[in-house]
């Protein structure tokens, strides 16, 4: 008989941001005059930039032209955006990493939940606590943890590293080393980052103890302060221990568009085995690339005049967060984050837990935000804004929290 994949029933409810979604959708539909203000998901408001737009036309032509039509991509992206990212991400950090080791996808978030399949089941992994659901729930569907406790909200078999203010938002070494490490720099949800001597640390850990580090670094464009790492191979030894997750989604937009990459490194061994060759395996049997037009939007960015744009998109956001953070610092909230990520990291206020705090601001002041305790555990009583709207909505929504 038939048996389905028991795992995902281990699952707690539906994923953090449909929740979400559904509360709001039946708020809406209950009160059609009220202006809801989204500062929830991490998703862009602002427009493709001119030179993508521009690539996006020419490659769509190019499409219409017999001589210059394309068919599947090469599995692991064309040569033209690997080069591109190579030289612009890494040899222009110093970093040493090559075209041949970038694997171009549709995003981040797909190889931030499929990465973990390369990997043995019986690899014990840790998380920061608040987290990306993604990666803790790709390992439920899996098999790699045990039951989810209503109690405690965690699963078994997973080793949860809290980052709270009182250690910065930044995660300790856990006492039982674990296989596989997932680390978000500068951090979604607190909006923390890590300095170039923190993350040394966790690459010497790994390699150490034969761990394997998962370095999401979706949100480097976001880092404003010097001495805070843009990529994991700006470490020593991080070419042996780690694999790095990009996206063009919150740099460039691209959300809707959908492109990222990550990075293995061929000196990445374990077993034997070099894991580029796995995922460079993975990729070749389940996926067919990112479509030519968005790869040739991708490549788009690294010109001079899309370096420019970038810089504008990231800065029009920078200047939600620090009007978010005044504004709520001005009106007593203890916030953090917001400098070198467009998130903001807030405690809940008068003892509310996270979901409380979130029914208040949706059904008082109308405005979205993500509640903590859907990040993890440690994330009880904190609430995340994001920087992502519009520079009106921002200082709409900001106002009617300083002013209530
Ligand atoms: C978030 O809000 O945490 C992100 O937008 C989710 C994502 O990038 O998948």
């Amino acid at each position: 008989m038939l048996k389905i994949n028991e795992n995902y029933l281990k699952l707690p409810g539906s994923y953090l941001f449909s929740t979400i979604a559904k509360k709001v959708s039946a708020y809406q539909e209950a009160h059609p005059e009220k202006k809801i203000i989204r500062l929830g998901i991490g998703d862009v408001t602002r427009p493709l930039t001119p030179t993508v737009i521009s690539a996006l036309h020419s490659a769509v032509d190019e499409m219409a032209e017999a001589a210059t039509f394309r068919g599947y991509a090469p599995d692991l992206g064309y040569e033209f955006l690997r080069n591109a990212i190579a030289d612009n991400e890494y040899k222009a950090r110093g970093c040493d990493i090559k075209a041949d080791e970038i694997f171009v996808s549709d995003g981040a978030k797909c190889d931030s939940g499929n990465i973990q399949e390369v990997f043995s089941l019986d690899n014990k992994i840790a998380v920061c606590d608040p987290v990306y659901p993604v990666y803790v729930d790709s390992n439920v569907m899996a098999g790699r943890t045990g039951l989810y406790s209503e109690e405690s909200g965690k699963f078994e078999n997973v080793i949860y590293m809290p980052c709270l203010e009182e250690n910065g938002f930044a995660p300790e070494f856990p006492e039982e080393v674990p296989d596989i490490i997932y680390l978000c720099f500068p951090n979604n949800p607190t909006g923390a980052a890590i300095t170039k001597e923190g993350l040394q640390g966790w690459v010497d850990y790994a390699n150490k103890n034969g761990s394997v580090i998962l370095y999401d670094a979706a949100y480097e464009a976001y880092i404003s302060e010097p001495g805070i790492p843009h990529t994991i191979y700006e470490c020593d030894g991080a070419r042996t221990c780690a694999i790095e997750l990009r996206s063009f989604s919150k740099n460039a937009g691209f959300t809707g568009v959908r492109l990222g990459y990550t990075v293995v490194p061929k000196d990445l061994v374990r077993g034997g085995v070099d894991i580029h060759s796995l995922w460079a395996r993975r990729h070749g049997t389940k996926y067919n690339g990112a479509p030519y037009i968005v790869q040739r939007a991708g490549e788009a960015i690294y010109s001079e005049q899309g370096k420019e744009e970038i810089k504008g998109l990231v800065s029009y956001y920078m200047r939600n967060a620090q009007y978010i953070l005044d504004g709520l610092k001005k009106a007593g909230y203890s916030v953090s984050g917001g400098v070198n990520a467009p998130y903001i990291w807030l405690k809940a206020p008068d003892g509310m837990n996270s979901w409380e705090f979130f029914d208040y601001l949706l059904e008082e002041l109308n405005i979205v935000g993500t509640p903590g305790s859907g990040f993890g555990p440690a994330g009880e009583g904190y609430f995340r804004l994001t920087a992502f709207g519009t520079y009106e909505n921002t200082v709409e929504a900001v106002d009617r929290i300083i002013n209530r």
